[in-house]
């Protein structure tokens, strides 16, 4: 599916224009049964250590949920992030010249803003392909980017990670940078991540340009804290997952009866989410015949957010194809950007 977005006030003179610098493909089309057919929850629930897939925290109060998160005192990853984005995006925009924008997980594209600021400012032609799942989420972001950036084409697409990879088009730019921002790749286990990264390369040219922004390994409570705000936010979006369960399979998980618990584990490097049972009982979840029973005390892990160490990211880059050209940090080491650029030579 695709379609001309309509965009701005309708009495707008450019809104003709904006029409035009917009292109919104959809290609999840049917395939969101195929994603939804909650496989992923049944096996999730019926291993020994319980799981769920942490894309379900995001219907749209986990998507609200979570910009709050953004926002806490004690989040840092995004306000770290975007002030080393700040601070080097023309420096990125110099390394790399003009090259069309790709964005994995667009969302609200705030962050984007900054290298689209720096791009203009060394006025290269703008493109930009924010990818995300929700259609409303993304429509709106790209209406507030072509206002606000009067030279920018967009051509978003509605789609899993995945699909958009494999249906990018050409670029009439000299090159492409995939943005994967926000340390979501710490959200991927090791085999997710080794997926992720091949189906990236396998996308790009010789040439071509990844941008990553990930969480770095630094002492325990500061990580810990991060994970369990003062607002009671992250454990309100944690036990969110089970409303959305609820929703989506006709389920009968009460909230009440867990609670939010985060910690991090060392050997793994890794924040673990989890759902605490609080006394022992049975939900059912229709739409999946599925009955699960609980016992006090056992958990459901919801999420691995996974803590990065410089050296060991960069050498995981050069393995898949990458060849490290430059990466920014804050001064207290927190938050890293890596920039990398596709190099299929076996020097590297
Ligand atoms: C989206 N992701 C990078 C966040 C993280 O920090 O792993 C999700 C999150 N979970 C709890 N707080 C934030």
């Amino acid at each position: 599916m695709s379609f001309l977005s309509q965009t701005g006030d309708i009495n707008s003179p450019d809104r003709f224009s904006q029409e035009k610098r917009l292109q919104i493909e959809c290609l999840l089309d049917n395939t969101i049964e195929a994603i939804d057919d909650g496989k992923d929850v049944i096996s999730g629930l019926s291993k020994s250590q319980k799981s769920l897939p942490p894309r379900y925290f995001y219907d749209s109060r986990g998507s609200q949920l979570f910009e709050q998160i953004c926002q806490l005192p004690e989040y840092y990853p995004t306000r770290t992030e975007a002030k080393i984005l700040k601070q080097y995006a023309l420096e990125i925009a110099k390394l790399t010249g003009a090259c069309e924008l790709i964005e994995l997980g667009s969302g609200s594209s705030t962050k984007t803003r900054l290298l689209l600021d720096a791009y203009q400012s060394l006025n290269y032609p703008l493109l930009y392909c924010p990818i995300d799942v929700s259609g409303s989420i993304l429509k709106e972001s790209a209406c507030q980017l072509l206002a606000d950036y009067p030279q920018l084409q967009i051509h978003g697409l509605v789609s899993t990670y995945e699909q958009a990879l494999t249906n990018l088009r050409p670029s009439s730019l000299p090159h492409k940078m995939v943005l994967f921002l926000g340390s979501t790749l710490g959200n991927f286990n090791p085999t997710e991540c080794d997926r992720a990264f091949t189906q990236i390369v396998t996308a790009l040219d010789e040439g071509d340009y990844f941008l990553l922004g990930i969480d770095l390994q630094k002492p325990k409570h500061i990580l810990e804290t991060a994970y369990n705000d003062s607002q009671g936010v992250t454990a309100a979006f944690n036990l969110n997952i089970l409303q959305h369960l609820n929703w989506r399979f006709q389920g009968n998980f009460d909230p009440n009866l867990f609670a939010h618990r985060a910690f991090y584990n060392s050997t793994q490097a890794q924040i673990e989410m989890h759902l605490v049972c609080q006394q022992a009982h049975s939900v059912s979840l229709d739409a999946l015949d599925l009955r699960v029973n609980f016992e006090q005390e056992e958990t459901i892990l919801t999420e691995i957010s996974r803590k990065f160490d410089l050296q060991q990211i960069q050498d995981y880059l050069l393995v898949n194809n990458l060849k490290p050209l430059k990466m920014w940090t804050d001064p207290r080491q927190w938050f890293g950007v890596l920039l990398s650029q596709v190099q299929f030579d076996e020097q590297i």
